[in-house]
Parts: C-alpha cells; sequence; structure tokens
C-alpha cells in the first residue's frame, strides 16, 4: 500500500522534508509507503537543494490540495494565506493534513479542527511548536491525565541564538540576526522572532491543549528582544542571571465563583543561573510543564532549523500512514506498525 503525499513548499523546512521522505530506505519502513507526488513552488527556475523529478514541480498550489491521486498533504509555506485557505482546501477535500503553521494552527486550529471533524480526516502539527522536540504528541497524549498548572517555554530558536551569543560574545543584536537568517532559523520576516510574535504563536497554541479551552491568540501579552541591550546582559551576568525570551502560560488560582483563568505572556525575563531552563542556550528550545501528579518535566531539543523541523513533519507523516495501515482492509494490513520496528514485518 501507498500513500501519496503533495507537499507545499520547497524552502527549507521543505527542502529538508522531501531529503528525509526520499532517503526512505534508510530509516523506517513506513517511510518507504510513502511517494512524494506533487511539490508546490514558487519559481520553477530557482536551483534546488534537492534531487526532485522536474515533472513533480508545480506554481499551481491549488491543484495539489485538489489532487485526486493525493492522500496526505504538508504544508510548509507558512504565513496565514494562502497556508490557510489551502489547509482548509485540501481538509474539504479529504486529505489528511501535516503542517508546521503556527501562525494558522494558533489562530484557525479551532475552525481547521471542526473541517477536520467533518471530513474524516488527521490534522497533525508538531513540527508548529518546538521544532525537533516532540511537545505537542505529549501533551496530548503522554502527559494528558494531568490537570497542567504552567507550562513555561523557550521556544523561539532564532531569539535564544541571538540571546545566547550576546551572552557570550557582547554587542547588540542586529549582525547575530543576520547569522541566525543565514543558518535557516528565522521566519522569512524575522521581525516575527524579533518582536515575540513567533513565540506568541506557539505558546497560544501549547495552551489551548494544555488547558483545554478556548485560547485567543491576540491575548497572548507580546514583548519581544529587540529593546535588550549588551548593557542588559551584562547586568543580568553580574548579577548572576541571564537573559531569556520566555514564554508563559499559567494557571491563575481558581475564581470565588470557581472558574479557571490563565495568563499568557510573552517577554524576556531575567533567569536564574540555576533554573532548568538557564543553560538551554543557541538554536535549542525547551517546555517546562508542571502538571499534576506528575510533577515537573522538561522537554529540549533543537527548535529550528532544516533537519529538526523536517524530522517532526516527516514523523507526523508517518503517524498518520501508521494510522492509515491499521485501518487497512484485513488483507492488505501490516503488523501494527507502532509496535514493530522490524524491516521484515513490512516486507
Ligand atoms: N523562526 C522559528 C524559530 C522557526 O526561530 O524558532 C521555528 O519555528
Amino acid at each position: 500500500m501507498v500513500f501519496k503525499v503533495g507537499l507545499l513548499g520547497l524552502g527549507t523546512v521543505g527542502t529538508g522534508t522531501a531529503k528525509i521522505l526520499l532517503d526512505a530506505a534508510q530509516r523506517h519502513p513506513l517511510l518507504e509507503t510513502l511517494e512524494i507526488h506533487r511539490v508546490g513552488v514558487r519559481s520553477l527556475d530557482k536551483p534546488r537543494a534537492v534531487d526532485l523529478p522536474e515533472d513533480c514541480l508545480t506554481t499551481d498550489l491549488e491543484a495539489i490540495v485538489t489532487d485526486p491521486d493525493i492522500d496526505i498533504v504538508i504544508e510548509v509555506i507558512g504565513g496565514l494565506e494562502p497556508a490557510r485557505s489551502l489547509l482548509l482546501e485540501a481538509i474539504e477535500d479529504g486529505k489528511h493534513v501535516v503542517t508546521a503553521n503556527k501562525a494558522v494552527i494558533s489562530r484557525y486550529g479551532n475552525e481547521i479542527a471542526a473541517a477536520a471533524k467533518k471530513a474524516g480526516v488527521y490534522v497533525l502539527y508538531e513540527a508548529a511548536v518546538g521544532g525537533g522536540i516532540p511537545i505537542i504528541q505529549p501533551l496530548q497524549q503522554a502527559l494528558g491525565v494531568n490537570r497542567i498548572e504552567t507550562v513555561t517555554g523557550i521556544i523561539n530558536g532564532t531569539t535564544n541564538y541571538i540571546l545566547t551569543r550576546m551572552q557570550a560574545e557582547g554587542g547588540d543584536f542586529g549582525p547575530i540576526l543576520t547569522d541566525a537568517q543565514a543558518l535557516g532559523y528565522a521566519e522569512a520576516d524575522p521581525t516575527a522572532d524579533v518582536d515575540g510574535l513567533d513565540a506568541a504563536d506557539k505558546i497560544a497554541i501549547l495552551a489551548s491543549i494544555a488547558f483545554g479551552g478556548k485560547i485567543r491568540r491576540e491575548d497572548v501579552f507580546t514583548e519581544g528582544i529587540r529593546n535588550v541591550s549588551a548593557s542588559d546582559v551584562d547586568y543580568a551576568k553580574t548579577l548572576g542571571f541571564v537573559i531569556k525570551l520566555l514564554a508563559i502560560a499559567k494557571r491563575n488560582p481558581l475564581n470565588a465563583d470557581k472558574t479557571d483563568t490563565i495568563q499568557l505572556r510573552v517577554h524576556p525575563t531575567l533567569v536564574p543561573l540555576n533554573h532548568p531552563l538557564a543553560n538551554v542556550n543557541d538554536v535549542n528550545n525547551a517546555v517546562l510543564v508542571e502538571g499534576d501528579p506528575i510533577g515537573q518535566v522538561m522537554l529540549y531539543g533543537p527548535g529550528a532549523g532544516e533537519g529538526p523541523t523536517a524530522s517532526a513533519i516527516v514523523s507526523d507523516v508517518m503517524a498518520i500512514a501508521a494510522t492509515l495501515h491499521m485501518e487497512s482492509p484485513a488483507e492488505e494490513k501490516l503488523p501494527n506498525p507502532l509496535l514493530s520496528n522490524a524491516y521484515s514485518d513490512y516486507k
């Protein structure tokens, strides 16, 4: 059984995703059940860092989301439009969807989930928060039984990279941002990173899972690192702190009528050197979850860049493929793909 994939976008993350999909035999047998069918790009003339058959490239993204041969659409074009409309169109057309789009999920997650429920398709978005770190699925499943009290994260790789280098080398953020862009960490418009908007999208997504309510993206208080100067970093160091851009979602004490409220904020924060988040450096991200009965859990790893983000995307695609295999007719069914790593099981 083969599932055909349509890839929307061939930038840094799209390229990483295509590379993994083309390297199937080296990785996981389930990947061999996936085939890149079409790839949507802005221009056909650009040189590519991945070897794809010419005839699978198209500038007609709409044709991908309505292509009857495609089973799973991966969206890595980013931004609100046309990404949101394309995602909805793919879902309405009965396609499963994997996206890294934090801007869309944080604002239209409920609309997308409702459309997916109606169409009976899966929508996964692990890559939208924390790059390569598994955080969406653990919050939904492995930690799902807990009453979450706080989610505190360093969830923007670009600003963490900038602050780490300011801490180590001194100097202001401008030139360091240029390096972060060259390394493929920053958004197409890096003001989304520097001004905290990207982290605000991500904490809104985490909060909506952790606290189960309707979170409004516009309710996240947001201040970026634009006003953090070299001398702020120096003073913090002298006092035994590092400056980190933290994203915080925290349950407030119960109201008198026993209703819950939460606070949502993103801002530069003085973090004591002995705090678990103080040593999360460079492009790494970390999310510290506190809940009952688990206590504290921290998830840590590379928060941006081609490989880590593509790892999260293709793992989502594999999870969908695994589920589709399990749902397939008995005569075509493979051994439970989630429980087996044995290559021979899939032959
Ligand atoms: N620009 C984002 C970051 C990419 O720096 O974290 C990953 O979402």
